[in-house]
């Protein structure tokens, strides 16, 4: 192998180790914070808990429950050995994590309708629509698989990994712009500059991209499948 490719692999290993340990950290994190908000009172603690409002606190506690299983199991998907050698595994953990995404989508759109986000009506905007996009790519990745029709599920399957995924993405934006600016155009409401690009830019680009890489695999004449 040469050693430009060499360093490529080394490279796209360094990312998946270094992507995987802080999905593991934020799922981890997710999962403390959701079963403490289920089984405490954490008024003194967050915002985001609703004093007496169990309804609430069971949609945004649970999502976050959900959402760490569904980020902890989603890159399994992509392991073409798996999908190859074990497709009944693929297709369990594809299940459970059609049924995770979705409780966590609902969940959200639960909160936002009955306490609304933070930093108010954008942001409401924003999550709602990164909502509504989990639960369209969950559906449709699941009726596509239901209909043997497997380019297709790929390619909502793929969407859906990305917005999985959005919710670290959101955090790691906010750990680089801080450690790059100090925080810079953000404040403890998150109604800053950049706050407010955030509502979007954790998911939006990225469909954007995979949009883009779709579409040159397909043009190329190759199944939109996965890698
Ligand atoms: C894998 C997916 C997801 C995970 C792991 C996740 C996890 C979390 C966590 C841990 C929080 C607490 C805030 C923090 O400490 O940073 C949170 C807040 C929140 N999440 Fe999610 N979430 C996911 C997807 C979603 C989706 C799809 C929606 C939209 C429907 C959503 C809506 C919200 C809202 C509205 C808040 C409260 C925002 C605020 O006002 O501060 N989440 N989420």
């Amino acid at each position: 192998m040469q050693l430009r490719q060499r360093l490529a692999t080394m490279v796209r290993y360094l990312g998946v180790v270094v992507l995987g340990t802080a999905a593991l950290g934020f799922a981890a994190y997710s999962l403390r914070f959701g079963l403490r908000g289920l089984g405490i009172d954490l008024s003194e603690v967050t915002y985001i808990y609703t004093p007496g409002g169990t309804f609430a606190n069971l949609a945004i506690f649970g999502h976050m429950i959900l959402g760490a299983a569904a980020m902890v199991l989603v890159p399994f998907q992509l392991i073409a050995r798996i999908r190859q050698r074990h497709p009944w595994l693929h297709r369990m953990i594809g299940r459970v994590i059609v049924l995770a995404s979705i409780t966590v989508a609902v969940g959200g759109l639960i909160y936002i309708a009955l306490r609304g986000t933070i930093a108010g009506p954008l942001m409401d905007f924003g999550f709602a629509l990164y909502g509504a996009l989990m639960l369209g790519c969950a559906v449709q990745a699941l009726r596509l698989a239901r209909a043997g029709d497997f380019d297709r599920h790929s390619a909502w399957a793929l969407r859906l990994f990305v917005l999985v995924m959005g919710s670290l993405i959101f955090r790691l934006h906010y750990a680089l712009w801080f450690s790059l600016t100090d925080g810079l155009g953000s404040n403890a409401q998150l109604t800053g500059p950049f706050d407010q690009v955030q509502y979007f830019a954790f998911y939006i680009p990225y469909l954007a991209a995979l949009e883009l890489w779709l579409r040159r695999r397909n043009s190329d004449g190759r199944r939109a499948s996965l890698p």
